[in-house]
């Protein structure tokens, strides 16, 4: 037997003996091999509206930490939230920090009020600062209501900490750019900032930051009659020259509506880009428009999996301190809300 048909074996064994009370949710980006093992799959916004419904008390999520983190806040109080690799971070989520944010908004917010609105990717620090502030959270398949939403709140809304999707929505929204600015955490400057009503936090995705327009013009080159759709990470410059952007249950769901027989290029993560080229081999042609892993997404393994539900009966849940739990909750109710 192969170390991975071990594991797999290990997982079907503690799946048969936890029954109903296990509930096992992985993200898209997850690896194939850990997607075949969950009972729900979804985007961010999916995920987080799906906690709450499930009869299961042991919930177990395969993504990165600011998705357990937010469980473990929307969880009711009957329910634990596990993750087999705490450490699986998100760089992007880790570009804001909660005092800089803190510290920003006093900043900037002088003599304005300032709604600040935080890509769900970050931390659940962050949130309950922004809670605090009466601010909210978008994921990116609602970030256009959540910052029309935001903007009829105050005289600015603060982005973060994504700069791309936060640009991306502003030009759906018709947001003129001179209204825009890209800020200096490190040195915020009250009097630009004045001016503009979208401050944008300086953060970025690095798979989807690598992404440049050229490569959609190679892809249309190489491919006459190719359509193009990236996930609003990409910059954009990126998102202007696709046919199509939205978030990663977006995407699939784009494939899904194609005609047989079209090629489709995808910019985004490449294990879901790989899953799609997989399902409709021999009808849709469906191709990367750039190779990138996010390496924190494929630390998850089925071995790691295995392991926690074997010791899942005395293994900590994912815990957020009240002080942070209750604003950040605010925050997510908010934009639950608003989307509903
Ligand atoms: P989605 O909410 O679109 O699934 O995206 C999450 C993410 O981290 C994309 O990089
Ligand atoms: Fe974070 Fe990018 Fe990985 Fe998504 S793909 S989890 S934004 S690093």
């Amino acid at each position: 037997m192969t170390a991975y048909q071990d594991a797999i074996q290990r997982i079907a064994e503690q799946k048969r003996r936890l029954g109903g009370r296990l509930s096992i949710l992985a993200h898209h980006y997850q690896s194939d091999e850990i997607v075949a093992q969950a009972d729900i799959t979804g985007d961010s916004l999916e995920l987080a509206r799906r906690i709450d419904t499930l009869d299961a008390e042991l919930i177990v999520f395969c993504g990165v930490y600011f998705m357990a983190e937010s469980a473990a806040i929307l969880r009711r109080p009957d329910q634990k939230i596990f993750t087999p690799e705490p450490e699986a971070t998100c760089p992007m989520a880790d570009m804001a920090d909660a005092e800089s944010v803190r510290r920003t908004l006093a900043a900037l917010g002088k003599g304005r009020t300032i709604v600040p609105l935080t890509y769900v990717n970050s931390s659940a620090a962050v949130k309950a600062v922004v809670g605090e502030a009466g601010g909210s959270v978008c994921t990116s398949a609602n970030a256009s209501t959540m910052l029309r939403w935001a903007l009829d709140r105050g005289d600015a809304v603060l982005f973060l900490p994504d700069r791309h999707l936060g640009w991306n929505t502003a030009d759906k929204l018709g947001l003129s750019e001179r209204e825009r600015l890209l800020i200096d955490p490190a040195f915020p400057d009250a009097d630009a900032a004045a001016k503009a009503r979208l401050l944008l936090w300086p953060g970025h995705c690095p798979v989807h930051d690598a992404y440049g327009a050229e490569l959609v013009e190679k892809a249309r080159r190489e491919h006459p009659g190719c359509l193009v759709a990236v996930h609003p990470e990409s910059p954009p410059a990126v998102v202007a020259a696709a046919d199509a952007d939205g978030s990663t249950s977006f995407l699939i769901r784009w494939c899904e509506q194609a005609p047989e027989g079209s090629t489709l290029v995808i910019g985004t993560e490449a294990s879901l880009v790989d899953r799609l080229a997989a399902r409709y081999k021999g009808g849709k042609t469906i191709l990367h428009l750039d190779m990138g892993w996010c390496e924190d997404m494929r630390k998850t393994t089925p071995d790691t999996l295995a392991d926690l539900l074997e010791r899942i009966d005395s293994a900590r849940p994912e815990d957020v301190a009240e002080a942070i739990r209750i604003p950040a909750r605010l925050a997510l109710e908010k934009m639950l809300q608003a989307c509903s």
